[in-house]
């Protein structure tokens, strides 16, 4: 059945009487429930939301396609902690997006082929939840390595499914470590597959004039091909938090536990280089260990896990 969620949403797209919403959720709730199985329920969804009377787009449902992970995520674009520059052109994604219709009747397009490239644990995939969540979308995560099998030839056919799924179901598609087929063409094996792959992503991908948004997000810019910068409307990238973002890090997760802990600036400075997943684990390390020793959060108890947490990069250097 539908989530508790999808259920507020329908209400509240009822009470600011928002007909795209409204008509949005019932789609999701379909796909939602022929994703669970639930094929006839969601075929009447449909049909029930077709006879309502405005544009009525045709959604045909996959839910035979493995390489699609859907999911319904809740995040919110102030959980991210990211530099005012690079919020404002995750703002300027969505703002396009919401208002497509008034830029198509100038011609206009929004923004929808995005790479996110840099360091892991920088919020790479949060963005891609966060887009999906803000703009009330389903998030299909691609399953990078499921496509890429071992049977050559069989990637492209798969690919082919996935772009069907992105024309006939609006979502955010997120193409998570897609280095492994974005891999620099040169680096390739003997046998072409990657280039093949990478060929085939670029040819849909061009193709593609859905609504869909297709994020594609990698941790290594450095083998990405530069060509392919090029194909996407735009490149946003990640870097591990500043002190200040490391401040806000801290004060924004550990704040539900404990408002009056602050951080003090040689913490601050002792966890410059990790990266925002690392400061986010050992921020529920603190808490757990409060939890269980019924003790506070104090900066030497943070300040040794953050060195545990350090000297791990000290022992792989060795
Ligand atoms: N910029 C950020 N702001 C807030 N939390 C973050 C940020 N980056 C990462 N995190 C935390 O770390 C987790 C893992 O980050 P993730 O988005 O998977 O990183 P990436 O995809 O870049 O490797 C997130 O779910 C979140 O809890
Ligand atoms: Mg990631």
């Amino acid at each position: 059945m539908a989530t508790a969620d999808q259920i507020k949403r329908l209400i509240k797209a009822h009470i600011d009487q928002d007909n795209d919403k409204f008509r949005t959720v019932v789609l999701q709730i379909a796909a939602y429930e022929a994703k669970l199985g639930h094929t006839k329920l969601a075929r009447e969804l449909k049909t029930l939301i077709e006879k309502a009377p405005a544009r009525s787009r045709v959604v045909q449902f996959d839910n035979q396609n493995e390489m699609l992970l859907m999911s319904m995520p809740d995040d919110k674009l102030s959980d991210l902690i990211v530099p005012d520059e690079l919020r404002k052109r995750i703002e300027r994604i969505l703002d396009e997006f919401i208002n497509r219709q008034k830029l198509h009747r100038y011609g206009l397009a929004n923004r929808r082929k995005i790479l996110l490239e840099g360091s892991p644990g920088t919020g790479k995939t949060l963005t891609a939840s966060i887009i999906a969540s803000e703009l009330r979308l389903p998030l299909f995560t691609v399953q990078v390595d499921k496509l890429v099998t071992k049977y050559l030839g069989e990637t492209s056919t798969k690919l082919r499914q996935v772009f069907d799924s992105i024309e006939t179901i609006t979502g955010v598609y997120l193409f998570d470590e897609f280095d492994a087929i974005g891999a620099d063409r040169s680096m390739d094996n003997e046998v072409g597959e990657m280039r093949r792959v990478l060929n085939a992503f670029l040819q849909f991908s061009e193709q593609d004039q859905s609504e869909s948004i297709i994020i594609a997000a990698t941790n290594n810019q450095k083998i990405l091909d530069k060509a392919l910068f090029r194909r996407f409307d735009d490149v946003l990238h990640y870097a591990y938090p500043t002190e200040k973002e490391i401040e806000q890090l801290f004060n924004t997760k550990l704040c539900l536990f404990d408002p009056s802990f602050k951080p003090d600036s040689d913490l601050i400075r002792k966890t410059v280089s990790l990266s925002h997943a690392e400061i986010s684990r050992i921020c529920d390390d603190v808490i757990k260990q409060s939890i269980l020793k019924e003790t506070t959060i104090t900066q030497e108890r943070l300040s040794r896990l953050v060195e545990e947490r350090l000297s791990v990069y000290d022992r792989e250097a060795l």
